[in-house]
């Protein structure tokens, strides 16, 4: 990156010579004590307030220089030794920039033409008036020096805050891209003419953003919205929010939050619109998740009431179906009726069951556990099951997980439903891959993490936001009750976990469950 000082640069060394209300020093370079007289002379009587240093050769008046400071030279070019263009050639090399001007007895136009090309002032002939005319020739040089510092001071100013502007175009250029929110600027068309390199990222399009109308980049609209926010923005000069949705290149659905600010001119017109875009898919990802956890916490409490209220009568219907049962013959006719009903009613006892454990798992003991034996004693319960079922388990287990803390039954309750949904899903056979690992989140706690991941049909994206709702199923009613998702999620999160769903449609599903790793008791 440039740097560049901040204190005010440094102009004085193009300051003009000499200072105001002081004379004009000037070095007169001329060999002949007759002219050096005369132009003295002449100069001194002039309107000029100038004070006069004589060199009678070039040598003389290079080693004047080199002491002391001069506004101007006058310089005969017939000099013993050295001539004016040499003397000419040595400021050069000196680097002296003072204006010079050249004076000669006998005019040549060739010494005069290379004398200018070597950066010379003025160029006179002694002839019979030029003494009269020598302080106009001075004060023209002067005033020609005078301008040229003044150009090339504002040169270096121009230069200077040229970069500075380009530095700070740059520095804002990083804060906007950097900001993590799409801008862009929109025109009275409706067209973007300005964007930043978020916006670029979010709303690639085969063409340039710059010049596509707003409707599209943000709608893929074909003309201006019904309720277009831009337009309220121009015609009210308010700031409008909305958040909409937008399928992206990559497939994904994103919400964004736009807001549009008024740009205004001078007469406080609106002649632009800013649209500051934010990206708010993870914000309703949270809120869908937390109205999802709403919604099964009343659903639990619900549950809870309905399972106890049903449950004594229940019990009672058994009791007495049993009894009933052991009382009859068994070539009785109404045996078969009796047998239905002890079916029903075995079936409605599991479902309160499964609601009461839906609803209140904290109940449970809970102790130090190692996950992988759990997964190994569930794999052993529903060992025949999935042999039948042509399944095979890859288990891809690599480092020893740390114990975590909970109950046995209920996390094999979760295990065991995990297992069965996939051993449902493939009817045909398939394979369940099972891995642990561990993983910090942002709040540094460790999570022991079990990934079941299945090679059936995966889950259509139309349900898959409903499957931890109690009773949804897409199974026929002797199959599933749509309970074992929603008691898995009640379970753990009574052991303060979380477990999360991905599945690509036809290609699997995949169901994550992370448990907080305990603190060792040892360790206490
Ligand atoms: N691995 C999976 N593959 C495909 N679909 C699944 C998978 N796991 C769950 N599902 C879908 O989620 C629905 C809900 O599952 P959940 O375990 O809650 O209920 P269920 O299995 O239908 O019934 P229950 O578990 O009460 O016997 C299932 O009906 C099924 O459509
Ligand atoms: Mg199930």
């Amino acid at each position: 990156m440039d740097t560049i000082d901040n204190k005010d640069h440094d102009f004085k060394e193009f300051l003009p010579p000499g200072k105001i209300g002081s004379p004009i020093c000037l070095l007169l370079v001329e060999d002949s004590p007759q002219h050096q007289h005369l132009i003295k002379n002449a100069l001194l009587r002039g309107p000029l307030d100038i004070s006069v240093t004589m060199a009678d050769s070039g040598e003389k008046g290079l080693e004047l220089l080199e002491k002391d400071r001069y506004d101007v030279i006058l310089l005969n070019y017939s000099l013993p030794k050295m001539n004016g263009l040499e003397f000419l050639w040595s400021l050069k090399k000196r680097g002296i920039t003072i204006p010079t001007i050249m004076i000669t007895g006998h005019g040549n136009e060739q010494v005069a033409v290379q004398a200018m090309k070597m950066g010379i002032y003025d160029y006179v002939n002694k002839d019979g008036e030029y003494l009269t005319k020598l302080y106009l020739v001075i004060q023209r040089a002067l005033e020609r020096y005078e301008l040229k510092i003044q150009q090339e001071e504002l040169r270096q100013r121009t230069a200077y805050i040229n970069k500075r502007l380009q530095q700070e175009k740059r520095k804002l250029e990083n804060i906007i891209s950097a900001i993590g929110a799409g801008l862009a600027i929109i025109d009275k068309n409706y067209q973007v003419i300005w964007s930043n390199r978020t916006m670029e990222e979010w709303f690639k399009t085969d063409h340039d953003l710059e010049g596509i109308p707003c409707y599209v980049l943000f709608k893929r609209g074909s003309k201006n919205c019904n309720k277009c926010t831009m337009r309220h923005t121009f015609e009210t000069g308010g700031i409008q929010r909305v958040k909409h949705s937008l399928v992206n290149s990559e497939g994904e659905r994103k919400h964004y939050q736009l807001t549009t600010t008024p740009l205004v001119d001078i007469n406080g017109d609106v002649i632009q619109v800013l649209c500051l875009v934010q990206d708010i898919t993870n914000q309703v990802g949270m809120q869908l998740k937390l109205i999802q956890a709403g919604k099964l916490a009343a659903i639990g409490e619900l549950a809870s009431g309905l399972a106890h209220q049903l449950n004594n009568p229940l019990v009672g219907i058994l009791n007495y179906v049993q009894l009933m049962l052991r009382k009859i013959a068994p070539e009785d006719p109404n045996r078969e009726l009796l047998d239905t009903v002890e079916r029903g009613a075995k079936q409605c006892r599991d479902i309160v069951r499964n609601l009461l454990n839906f609803s209140r798992p904290h109940h449970f003991n809970f102790e130090l556990l190692d996950v992988q034996t759990i997964i190994t004693s569930t794999l052993v319960l529903i060992e025949n099951t999935l042999k039948v079922g042509n399944i095979k388990i890859i288990r891809d287990i690599n480092k020893a997980l740390p114990p975590i803390e909970g109950n046995v039954t209920q996390i094999q309750q979760v295990f065991l439903n995990l297992l069965m949904n996939a051993l449902h899903a493939m009817p045909q056979g398939g394979e369940i891959r099972i891995s642990t690992d561990t993983i910090r989140d942002q709040e540094d706690q460790d999570y022991a993490v079990i990934k079941f991941v299945d090679s059936g049909p995966g889950i259509p994206k139309s349900i898959i936001d409903k499957i931890f709702d109690p009773f949804f199923t897409t199974k026929d009613k002797d199959q599933g009750t749509g309970l074992g998702l929603s008691i898995a999620y009640g379970i753990i999160k009574a052991h303060n976990g979380k477990i999360e769903v991905e599945s690509d449609e036809g290609n699997g599903a995949s169901f994550t469950v992370y448990f907080p790793i305990a603190i060792s008791r040892e360790n206490d």
